[in-house]
């Protein structure tokens, strides 16, 4: 169980990005970080990865605390690729945590094959990460983050220039899986596809939570959260 108690949070620039974000995720339960640009979905994502040093509040992660035990206990797929494909071929990127805890090559190797083989990109196993494009590196940050499976998987816009074979995959994976997710999207069908619960999270501060269609179904709330009707409830109207 995570469990985010008052989060506050200053970039350099004296910045406030987090006004105090509270909110508990329980252990295999799927939520949707949902709110406008800016709002502050990526840098409450870099604190629960445990990228970031708290400055004020606190993350629990099974009832402890620690830039360590978020590390070992989430995975967080970044918004930007980049920031993450470090090594010189996807399938050794897509290895790299497991070898760096200890498993040795083979077998790291023989468990990334079989992701890059699940999420359709065996032919990128050869190919330098920072060579690929936009949708290839984000698939190639995906099967890293499933290679090394963490308890919590957290996942910063996954679907983001994904063609629809790509997207409708991650899809499925996250939707299969048993783990706790906390999703960051402005897909919100994509959310309605996976996940049950919500987080509105609007200039720092969680400004809602409840059940998708509940959320969904407030259109003052969304336009308040620049948030539009998944096409599919338009289409229900
Ligand atoms: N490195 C930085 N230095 C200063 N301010 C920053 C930095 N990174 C982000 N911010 C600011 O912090 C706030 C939250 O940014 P954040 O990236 O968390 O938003 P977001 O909800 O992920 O947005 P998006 O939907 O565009 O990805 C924004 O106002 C942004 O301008
Ligand atoms: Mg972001």
């Amino acid at each position: 169980m995570i469990e985010i108690k008052n989060l506050r949070y200053k970039y350099p620039d004296n910045h406030e990005a987090l006004k105090g974000v509270s909110f508990t995720l329980h252990s295999g339960e799927k939520a949707a970080l949902v709110g406008a640009n800016g709002s502050g979905k990526s840098t409450l994502l870099l604190h629960l990865a445990g990228a970031v040093e708290i400055q004020s509040g606190k993350i629990l992660c099974n009832d402890q605390e620690g830039q360590e035990t978020l590390r070992k206990h989430v995975g967080l797929v970044f918004q930007e690729s980049d920031d993450q494909l470090l090594m010189p071929s996807v399938l050794e990127d897509t290895a790299f945590n497991l070898i760096a805890s200890g498993m040795n090559i083979k077998q790291a190797h023989e468990i990334a094959e079989r992701i890059l083989s699940s999420l359709g990109i065996s032919h990128l196993r050869d190919r330098p990460p920072h060579k690929l494009s936009g949708g290839e590196k984000r698939l190639v940050t995906f099967a890293g983050v499933l290679a090394s499976s963490p308890d919590v998987i957290a996942l910063d816009e996954p679907t983001a220039g994904l063609d629809p074979r790509a997207r409708r995959r991650v899809i499925n994976f996250l939707r299969e899986s048993d783990k706790t997710i906390l999703l960051a999207s402005h897909d919100l069908d994509m959310t309605l596809d996976i996940c049950s619960r919500a987080i509105i999270i609007s200039d720092g501060r969680v400004s809602a939570e409840g059940t998708l269609p509940e959320l969904f179904m407030n259109k003052e709330l969304l336009e308040a959260n620049g948030l539009e009707l998944p096409l599919r409830y338009s289409y229900a109207l």
